[in-house]
């Protein structure tokens, strides 16, 4: 057992919207961890066009003493530039941020019976960047380790017991027998550590099928890098959208927590982004990283409250439905949290 890390955070809005929903996001956390400190610290597009490096040292600096980071998001452009690389892509590397954590549950339409966790492998797997032409073959290598996956079953399981859910390990061992036959192998080996957790298996497109067919029909998946990137996006659209998509990846040494959601540069300095996905991460850091389950209980039912307020950001209201903006649905946040002050 970890001991449970000191209340600091390094905050990161980055560009676009990251920049309006970040600091809310922050002021939540404020409002139910007031002991939090918290350390402003700059990367993304902005800064690399600014100083002509994307992830500063000493924003590395920060992240890696405070050990806790709140992304926003960056705007990388489509084409090559020199000199620039995703600054989050480099986080998540260089914090060893091994299980990424993907919650997906219907806050705004309830019906569909969806509560989903899905916890993703984010360091190895079809995300190895070790590609190579050889004339007219392209060539990518799927790296999967015993170590890799053991570490995130780990996590999994522990999630898993600790929220009683029934785990689902995702492959494809019937097609790659070697690779994914060797994940299947490490995470059910560490079953045996968990002999609580139910737990089962699918393949990889049988899983897409299920979740479409059935939201309710999983508790837990766990999956290599590309299948649980792709699940994962299935699951927020069957949840509430990406404003409203929350993550957190965990390593031993670090936690990152960031909205799903990119830079948005179509909404950004409208003030209409909706804040819920970043304020929801921040409490997914209250709840795993710092350990402090009731904080995150206030966010999580902070926002239910002004769901059922009925308070919409453009990007969750029905056609012709009023809308608020960023600011007022924070404020209805704020304020009520503020009230389940202890
Ligand atoms: P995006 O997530 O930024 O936006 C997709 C659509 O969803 C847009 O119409 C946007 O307005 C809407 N949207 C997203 N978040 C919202 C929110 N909180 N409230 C209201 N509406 C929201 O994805 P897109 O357009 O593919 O990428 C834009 C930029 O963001 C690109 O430069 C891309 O590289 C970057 N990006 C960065 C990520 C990160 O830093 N983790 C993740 C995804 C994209
Ligand atoms: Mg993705």
């Amino acid at each position: 057992m970890q001991p449970t890390p000191e209340l600091t955070l390094c905050a990161i809005p980055g560009d676009g919207i990251g920049q309006e929903v970040i600091p809310l996001s922050v002021e939540a956390l404020k409002a139910v961890l007031p002991e939090l400190k918290v350390t402003y610290a700059e990367a993304g597009w902005g800064t690399f066009v600014e100083r002509g490096d994307a992830l500063p040292h000493e924003t590395l600096q920060a992240a890696k003493e405070t050990r806790a980071v709140l992304f926003g998001a960056t705007s990388s452009p489509s084409h090559r530039v020199e000199g620039y690389k995703s600054p989050i892509v480099s986080l998540r590397k260089l914090l060893d941020t091994f299980a990424n954590l993907r919650p997906a549950r219907r806050r705004l339409l309830p019906g569909n019976g969806l509560d989903l966790l899905v916890v993703r492998e984010n360091t190895e797997g079809a995300y190895s960047r070790r590609e190579r032409e050889e004339g007219d073959v392209a060539i990518a290598e799927r790296i999967i380790t015993r170590r890799g996956s053991e570490r995130v079953a780990r996590v999994a399981f522990q999630l898993a017991a600790a929220e009683n859910r029934r785990l689902t390990i995702v492959h494809k061992a019937n097609v790659r027998p070697v690779s994914d036959g060797l994940w299947r192998e490490s995470c059910l080996s560490v079953a045996k550590e968990f002999p609580q957790v139910p737990v089962d298996e699918v393949l990889v497109d049988a899983a897409a099928y299920h979740m479409v067919r059935d939201p309710s029909h999983f508790q837990l998946l766990l999956a290599p890098n590309l299948y649980g990137d792709i699940l994962s996006d299935l699951a927020s659209a069957l949840a509430d959208g990406l404003g409203m998509a929350p993550s957190l990846s965990l390593g031993t040494e670090y936690a990152l927590a960031e909205p799903v959601h990119g830079s948005a540069p179509d909404i950004a300095g409208k003030g209409i982004a909706n804040p819920i996905a970043a304020v929801l991460s921040g409490a997914m850091l209250a709840r795993h990283w710092w350990q402090c389950p009731d904080a995150a209980d206030r966010i999580e039912s902070a926002v239910d409250t002004v769901l059922m307020a009925g308070l919409r950001t453009p990007d969750i209201a029905q056609p012709n439905e009023p809308t608020v903006s960023t600011n007022e649905i924070t404020e209805a946040l704020l304020e009520i949290l503020a009230k389940t002050m202890l």
